[in-house]
């Protein structure tokens, strides 16, 4: 529900970092970068270093979406640290995707200008699945795992590199060669996944990656984010099939209608009254 598929708009931003020794081409190794971003909505992005432990890696503050009169997000406010799992749920039009879009800056959120150019996002470190997937048909499992270690890497030898240990990670490898549109779903959907890490993210954004997956594939894919997460990444994960976000989160943030209802560990929330009573269900509860 309520995917963005077009290309969005160039936003208008502006950028200040911190560190001020920082050029766009210096961020992956600069250790505080921080974006201001016109109007009141701020996202903070700190870059991996040494000592920040307490640093937040995304910080979204008081975002506000609405769409002419459906408000989809009421100021919603959270932070990630580096390194964190996160789960983020809540039912059918709780507003997961449009945070997702505003993340990463394919919608402008209503209360000030929080967003950057997908090029940006990409550059700073931020790659995402979408929940419709939607990877170049046409094009080869490689091809489209190409597109992605491009944007992310500098040098040539880097990119293949990239490439092979994505295809590996996933278990794409034998696919490689094969036409997207001949896959199934479930591997189309890995085939997003891939192009997604190719970019050696810092921050993952993963919208309904399980979704149609049995449960073999639902264990190797948490597996997969625990390893992905190993490598550095940090990693926010949206999913309705809660036995796997409560078992790979280290933390779930819970939408309701848009409001952040509840933020805590895997069990706070599982014990949450009000979660339970709008989302999981008391049979989840008991099991
Ligand atoms: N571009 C849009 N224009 C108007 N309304 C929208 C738009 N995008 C989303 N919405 C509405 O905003 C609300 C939140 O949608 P969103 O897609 O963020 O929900 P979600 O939590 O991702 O739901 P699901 O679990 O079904 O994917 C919904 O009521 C949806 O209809
Ligand atoms: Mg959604």
């Amino acid at each position: 529900m309520g995917e963005c598929p077009s290309i969005p708009p160039t936003l208008r931003f502006n950028t200040t970092y911190t560190d001020t020794t920082s050029t766009p081409s210096s961020l992956r190794r600069s250790r505080l970068e921080k974006i201001s971003l016109e109007g009141d909505d701020v996202i903070n992005v700190h870059g991996f270093g040494n000592g920040g432990e307490d640093l937040a890696l995304l910080e979204v503050r008081g975002v506000t979406m609405d769409f002419g009169g459906l408000v989809a997000l009421r100021e919603v406010s959270f932070a990630i640290e580096q390194g964190e799992i996160v789960g983020l749920i809540g039912a059918n039009g709780a507003g997961k995707s449009t945070l997702f879009n505003i993340i990463t800056g394919v919608q402008k959120p209503t209360a000030g200008m929080v967003g950057l150019t997908p090029h940006e996002i990409v550059r700073l470190g931020i790659s995402r699945t979408f929940q419709l997937v939607r990877p170049f048909l046409n094009y080869t499992v490689e091809e489209n795992v190409r597109v992605g270690a491009l944007f992310g890497h500098a040098r040539h030898s880097e990119v293949y590199r990239r490439i092979d240990h994505v295809l590996k990670l996933t278990e794409l490898d034998a696919k490689r060669n094969l036409l997207v549109r001949t896959l199934p779903i479930e591997q189309r959907k890995m085939v997003e996944v891939a192009r997604a890490l190719a970019s050696a993210p810092r921050l993952l954004l993963l919208d309904e990656p399980m979704a149609g997956l049995n449960s073999v594939e639902i264990e190797r894919f948490i597996e997969l984010i625990r390893k992905v997460s190993e490598e550095g990444a940090t990693v926010l994960v949206v999913e309705h099939v809660m036995k796997a976000i409560m078992s790979v989160s280290r933390r779930v943030i819970v939408l309701h209608a848009g409001l952040k209802l509840a933020e805590g560990t895997p069990e706070t929330i599982m014990a949450n009254k009000d979660v339970v009573a709008v989302y999981l269900g008391e049979d989840y509860a008991k099991s």
